[in-house]
């Protein structure tokens, strides 16, 4: 299946992408997590992406299109992938059909996870991401069972740098505006499938595979 997760910051997209690819054997491909390794590395996209990312702002399209295109077109997305952030503004979306098209396929389903305001800036405040293994954690939800510390690696896990309320402010006004019309854009193409995501993770977990079979059969 190829599927996009699409939603608010902080609306799940990252746990539960993670989680179907598991579940599906798909890979789950994150723009986000490429532009932070991309910046870690230091490398001249990381360079390009950085101030962008600092400030809750999207990185271009002209950055972002050719980076998500020559991901989609590795051998281990032939039987299919989880797209995850993106696409983010209609040109992405636009340019995706346009790569699928040239490979003979097309998206089964776009998963549109949303959340409240209130959850997404609570949620965010209280993410820790090991900078390691990326393994990520909500010191409310799913805390990691030594504090302060990655489960995996016992590395000292970290805020994301984009996660301090002023950015997670512009990320949403951001999102209002050019994130959001794609809701319209793949319920246009008869795609979209709305999921509450304010339930415990299972459980939004068990209504995405619901809807996710349901899109199979259609
Ligand atoms: P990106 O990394 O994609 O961030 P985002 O879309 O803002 O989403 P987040 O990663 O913050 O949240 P999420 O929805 O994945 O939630 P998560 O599962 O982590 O993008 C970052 C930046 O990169 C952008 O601002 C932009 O600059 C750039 N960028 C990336 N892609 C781009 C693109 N295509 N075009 C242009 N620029 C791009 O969960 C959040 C927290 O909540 C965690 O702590 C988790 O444990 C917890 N949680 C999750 N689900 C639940 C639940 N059901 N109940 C309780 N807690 C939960």
């Amino acid at each position: 299946m190829r599927l996009i997760f699409l939603g608010p910051p902080g609306s799940g997209k990252g746990t539960q992408a993670r989680m179907v690819g598991d579940r599906l054997g798909l890979p789950q491909i994150s723009t986000g997590d490429i532009l932070r390794e991309a910046i870690a590395r230091d490398t001249d996209l990381g360079k390009k992406a950085k101030s962008y990312m600092d400030a809750g702002e999207l990185v271009p399209d002209d950055v972002v299109l050719p980076l998500a295109e020559r991901r989609i077109v590795e051998k281990d997305c032939k039987k299919g992938f989880i797209l995850d952030g993106f696409p983010r503004t209609l040109a992405q979306a636009i340019g995706l059909e346009e790569v699928l098209q040239r490979q003979g396929c097309a998206l089964d389903a776009v998963m549109f996870i949303d959340v409240d305001d209130a959850v997404v800036v609570e949620r965010l405040s209280r993410r820790r991401v090991c900078p390691k293994c990326k393994a990520m954690y909500n010191l409310d939800t799913d805390p990691p069972k030594r504090e302060g510390v990655c489960d995996r690696c016992q590395v000292a896990l970290e805020l994301r740098s984009d996660d301090k309320p002023e950015t997670v402010k512009a990320r949403m006004i951001v999102y209002r505006k050019n994130t959001l019309p794609l809701v319209e854009f793949y319920e246009s193409r008869g795609i979209l499938r709305r999921i509450d995501g304010e339930g415990e993770i299972g459980r939004v977990f068990d209504s995405i595979m619901g809807e996710l079979s349901e899109a199979r059969r259609n």
